[in-house]
């Protein structure tokens, strides 16, 4: 595997997060420095949990999980079981991670790793910015000392999936999200470095996986029996049960999405499910993926029924530079490709 890559994954397991780990795990270029975790679709605690499974899953035992603020900067806690399920993996359950967490805290790996190797990490936020933003009050060069940031986050030309305007992530930690944007934006004003790259849900509902993907990603792994037809149909047992399939990345996908995808169902309207997380990493790894507009983006704190809210100034009336790169378009179809091929040979590579 030639890893060329570098990139570090900052997540809250979560359906999707755990995707994105899968995703990038399968992807031959990226090479994993670290994950971090940090509180949001389930407890802190159950991210790492979930996240250090994932990777174990993944047969990424070799790679650093370290946890980082188990709460937000300002806010209480916020989860949402009824979107990720209680332990946040939808239906599946995977074995007890073995791999010991980290002692490390995730805001000081960043700084670390970037001295380290400066000019050379991506990093990719695929949850709350509250490590990012504890890591830019530490240590303020930090954007000059990684490659570059891109996040799944926001919702710019898009009604928002947590409250009218506001999406979940930058809902969580709005002050974070705030801290991160300006400190970061800023940085790539004054030192002429990459702007922030934010998939907001304006394109990353574009990411649509459905129950045919399932299937086609059972093929690919060679995965017996196809129980994932059943799901693909909407047959009975399928949804009642988990999957059988011999391959455990496919079960634990199927497993996984299908809660997504009843979720989908009661929320949405459609059988299928929004991947975010996963379209920020193959973004980040190949931007040919999505188009992005350069703007001035701020984060809400003080609205009665906006906060979280990223307001853009599409029009410039502000007069201020940009400091975001906002993503305008996604080929959706070709990251869906990928994602089936990548993940379902993950899946073969793997076994049973
Ligand atoms: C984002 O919120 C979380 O529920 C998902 O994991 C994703 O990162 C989408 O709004
Ligand atoms: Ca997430």
């Amino acid at each position: 595997m030639s890893s060329t890559f570098p990139i570090i994954l900052d997540v809250d397991t979560g359906i999707d997060d755990s995707l994105a780990l899968l995703y990038t795990a399968a992807t031959p270029e990226a090479e994993i420095v670290a994950v971090t975790c940090v509180g949001g679709n389930v407890d802190a605690r159950q991210v790492e949990r979930n996240t250090r499974a994932v990777m174990e899953l993944a047969g990424r035992t070799d790679v650093e999980v370290a946890l980082g603020r188990e709460r937000p900067l300002v806010r209480p806690v916020e989860t949402t079981p009824e979107t990720h399920g209680p332990q946040g993996l939808g239906h599946a359950e995977l074995p007890p991670p073995t791999k010991p967490l980290s002692d490390r805290h995730a805001a000081d790996l960043f700084i670390d790793e970037a001295r380290r190797r400066p000019g050379e990490i991506t990093l990719v936020t695929c949850g709350p910015l509250t490590n990012l933003a504890l890591a830019l009050l530490r240590e303020p060069d930090l954007p000059r000392l990684m490659k570059g940031w891109v996040l799944m986050g926001g919702a710019y030309r898009h009604p928002g999936n947590t409250a009218p305007t506001t999406e979940w992530n930058i809902h969580c930690d709005p002050d974070a999200a705030k801290i991160a944007f300006t400190a970061w934006g800023e940085s790539a004003i004054a030192n002429g470095h990459p702007r922030p790259v934010a998939l907001g849900l304006d394109v990353t509902e574009k990411a649509k996986v459905e129950p045919d993907h399932i299937v086609a990603l059972a093929r690919v792994a060679g995965s017996t029996p196809d129980d994932s037809i059943a799901l693909a149909r909407g047959e009975d047992p399928m949804r009642a049960t988990r999957s059988v399939a011999s391959n455990r990345i496919v079960r634990y996908v199927a497993d996984a999405l299908r809660f997504y995808m009843e979720f989908h169902s009661r929320y949405d309207g459609f059988y299928g499910a929004f991947i975010h997380d996963p379209l920020a990493a193959a973004a980040a790894l190949d931007p040919s993926l999505i188009t992005t507009r350069a703007v001035a983006v701020d984060v809400e704190l003080g609205g009665t029924l906006t906060t979280g809210e990223t307001v853009t100034d599409w029009r410039g009336v502000w007069g201020r530079p940009p400091n975001v790169d906002v993503a305008v378009d996604a080929d959706a179809d070709e990251f869906l490709r990928r994602f089936v091929d990548r993940v379902g040979r993950l899946a073969a590579a793997r076994g049973t």
